[in-house]
Parts: structure tokens; C-alpha cells; sequence
């Protein structure tokens, strides 16, 4: 059984989602490894390596779209018409593709899957319980986005993060906010707290005030009985009501102008991210500040923050890089492809070599978007919200 893995090519990718270390893996539970030439080097992986690990290096992709039974990738396939390539032309009928498939920002895209034939695996949707914590693919990757996220801004900011005492007088630490409090941000905070900065946070979901102190950070809350609701079964959080964004906005606008570095990280699964941050909150912070955007490809927290760009508005900079995992790409290619071999890993036939999934385990039954030419995700079919 062949797992193929191709060279990313959306715009500002630099992971792989099979390092040496996994393809290794695989290799020793009896499947070949196929990738493509090149695949890995932006994440520091040269094809050296691979070949060491024991992974064949093809260099034509579509010689590879066409051997493999499972195709591993980052990000969801490019289509027709959307590059060079058509990353699912040529794959046979009933390969599995295996990625992070951003199915609401492409909904399009099911039909392609099912059309093809393939069944489509996303691993964003892998549930959140105990078992599938070595598959998820969210905390691994928000984690290291929580982590660059105070970085870049430590690096946008003109001043030093924590309280220095010299002979030529001491300098003031900076006043870091995190909004959101979830996986991202609950690494925003230990970071920015580990360069010395004097640490805030919010969050819709009362949990995450026992967690944010425990990182020694201070809980900002609005003061609203909606907040005993605002998590989904899932432990996500829900859209808030007008009466909420209000209060929100009030506390978020009492806070900012206090604030050096601001890092927003406040997301809603399939939705638009929520908008905490308007062009006057901006306006009223210090010159100088800096305002780091996680969710800027989905919509932004911060009303002025441009995706891919940094800006600044009156002497505030507001960053919103594209993928901050991949900015950390051999780190978050590691993580990556470790989770992806948990996922995969159960299926593995030990005396067959062959992998069957098992359409009923809860963990693959929650991923599949597309499956014998059919598109079969609850979400997409009208079954559930
Ligand atoms: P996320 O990336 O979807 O959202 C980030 C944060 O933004 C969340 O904490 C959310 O509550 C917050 N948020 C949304 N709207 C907001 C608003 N208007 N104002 C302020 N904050 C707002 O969430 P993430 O990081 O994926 O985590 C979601 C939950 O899942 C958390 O409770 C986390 O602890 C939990 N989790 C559980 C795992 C497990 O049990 N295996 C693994 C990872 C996370």
C-alpha cells in the first residue's frame, strides 16, 4: 500500500505533512512511502533524508497522484484551474486524501471529491475527546501559532517585553492582552509571560478563567449571565448576542488603550471570526503598540488588520501574517505529520500491511467529508448543524 506525499504549493506553505521521521514509521509498519522531490525542503527535510528514512523521492507528481492509495497533505488539494496542478487528477478511485480540508472555506470543493471518486478525510474535524488528542491537528498547529504570534509582535514592538533594571534606570514592562483564550492564546499567554510581560486575557467561555490564571495572567470578563452558555457540546465557543457584543466591546475598549501588545486569537468554528477590535478601539491605543491578528484569514478580530500584510494606523501596528504555523515550519511539520500518523496508525492491518479504516470508529466517522462518489458529512448534507 503506497502513502504519497506532495510538495505544498498553495501560496505561503511551508510545511509537509510527512517528515523522515514519519515516513519511517509507516515504513516499519510495512506501507511504502512515496514523496515528491522537493517536498520537505522549505521545512528543512531534504530529500536525503527521506531517502535515508527509507521513502521513495518521485520527481513527477503526477506519477505519484497516480500510485498512491493515500495522499497526505497540508493543506486541501488544488483543484482544476486553481494552480499548476490538479493535485486530485489522477488519483485512482477510492484513494484516500488526508488533510486539513477547510470545508466550509471551499464548499465547493466536496463535489470534487466526490466526483473523483476519493474518499476525503478532513482532520480539522477529528473530535476533541481523549483519544484523539495525538491527532489533533488544531492544538499542534495553534500552539505554534500561539507561540510566533508574541514573537512577531516582540519583534514589531520598539521596546523591551519584561522589566529591566540598569544602571541607566529601569524599563517598564510591556502590557500584554490576549483575546481568546483557547489553544493559541493560552500559548500567547505563557510565552509573552515567559519574556517578562504583565499578562491579560478574555474569553467567551468561563473555563478558560481558572486556565489563564493558572499561567499566571489575569482573567478580564464581561459580566454577563450568556457566558454560562457560550460553549457548544464540543467545547467551542458559540456566536454571542448583540447585548454581548456590546458589553464586550465596552470592556475590550476600557482595557486597549492600557495595552502595548494585543494579540487576538478569538475564532467560531464556520463562522466569521467575531470583531472585537474596531477602527477606534485602534485609534485609541498608545502609539507604539503593536496588535497581532490570529484570526485575519477568517474575517480578523481586529477591524483595520489586512491579511498578509502589516500595517500601521496611527503609530499602532497591526500585523495579520498569512499561516503562522508555517512560519515555524519544521516544528509544525513535525507535529503535523506525527498527528497524522496517530490517525492513521489504528487502521494499519499488522499481517496485511494494508490499511482499512473502520468507517464506524468515531474519530474517522467525524473526519470523512467524501466517500464512494458521494458527499456524506453530516454538516453537508443537510443533517446536522
Ligand atoms: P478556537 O481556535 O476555535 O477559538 C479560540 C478561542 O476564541 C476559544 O477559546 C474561544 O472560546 C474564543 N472566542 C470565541 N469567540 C470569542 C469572543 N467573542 N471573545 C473572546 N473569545 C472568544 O478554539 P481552540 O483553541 O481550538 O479551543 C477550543 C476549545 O477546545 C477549548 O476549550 C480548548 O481547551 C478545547 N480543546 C480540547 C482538547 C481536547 O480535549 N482534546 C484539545 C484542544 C482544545
Amino acid at each position: 500500500m503506497k502513502i504519497a506525499v506532495l510538495r505544498e504549493r498553495r501560496e505561503h506553505e511551508k510545511r509537509v505533512a510527512a517528515t523522515p521521521e514519519t515516513a519511517k514509521k509507516f515504513i516499519a509498519k510495512g506501507l511504502e512511502v512515496l514523496i515528491e522531490a522537493g517536498a520537505g525542503s522549505a521545512s528543512r527535510y531534504s530529500d536525503q533524508m527521506y531517502l535515508d528514512a527509507g521513502a521513495q523521492v518521485i520527481s513527477n507528481p503526477v506519477e505519484l497522484l497516480q500510485s498512491a492509495d493515500i495522499l497526505l497533505k497540508v493543506q486541501r488539494p488544488l483543484l482544476s484551474g486553481e494552480g499548476e496542478l490538479n493535485e486530485l487528477s489522477g488519483l485512482k478511485h477510492g484513494a484516500a486524501v488526508i488533510s486539513v480540508l477547510s470545508p466550509f472555506n471551499a464548499p465547493e470543493s466536496l463535489a470534487h471529491y466526490a466526483d473523483a471518486g476519493i474518499t476525503a478525510l478532513a482532520m480539522e474535524f477529528v473530535p476533541r475527546i481523549t483519544r484523539a488528542q495525538s491527532m489533533d491537528v488544531l492544538s499542534s498547529q495553534s500552539n505554534l501559532a500561539g507561540y510566533r504570534s508574541v514573537l512577531d509582535a516582540a519583534y514589531e514592538y520598539g521596546r523591551a517585553m519584561p522589566m529591566m533594571m540598569t544602571a541607566a534606570g529601569t524599563v517598564a514592562p510591556a502590557r500584554v492582552m490576549v483575546l481568546g483564550a483557547g489553544v493559541a492564546g493560552l500559548q500567547a499567554i505563557a510565552t509573552a509571560r515567559r519574556l517578562g510581560a504583565i499578562v491579560s486575557a478574555t474569553d467567551v467561555r468561563p473555563v478558560a478563567k481558572e486556565q489563564v490564571e493558572s499561567l499566571g495572567a489575569k482573567f478580564v470578563m464581561v459580566d454577563s449571565d450568556e457566558m454560562a452558555n457560550a460553549e457548544t457540546s464540543g467545547g467551542y465557543a458559540k456566536e454571542m448576542s448583540e447585548d454581548f457584543k456590546r458589553k464586550q466591546a465596552e470592556l475590550v475598549s476600557a482595557t486597549l488603550a492600557k495595552q502595548d501588545i494585543v494579540i487576538c486569537t478569538a475564532l467560531i468554528p464556520g463562522k466569521p471570526a467575531p470583531t472585537l477590535i474596531s477602527a477606534e478601539m485602534v485609534r485609541s491605543m498608545r502609539a507604539g503598540s503593536v496588535i497581532v491578528d490570529l484570526a485575519v484569514e477568517q474575517g480578523g478580530n481586529c477591524e483595520l488588520a489586512k491579511p498578509g500584510e502589516v500595517v500601521e494606523v496611527d503609530g499602532v501596528t497591526i500585523v495579520g501574517h498569512f499561516n503562522l504555523p508555517s512560519r515555524l515550519a519544521a516544528d509544525a511539520s513535525s507535529l503535523y505529520a506525527r498527528n497524522l500518523f496517530a490517525f492513521l496508525e489504528p487502521h494499519i492491518n499488522d499481517e496485511t500491511k494494508v490499511i482499512n479504516f473502520d468507517w464506524e470508529d468515531e474519530i474517522v466517522a467525524a473526519t470523512v467529508l467524501a466517500r464512494d462518489g458521494k458527499i456524506v458529512h453530516p454538516q453537508f448534507t443537510g443533517g446536522e448543524d
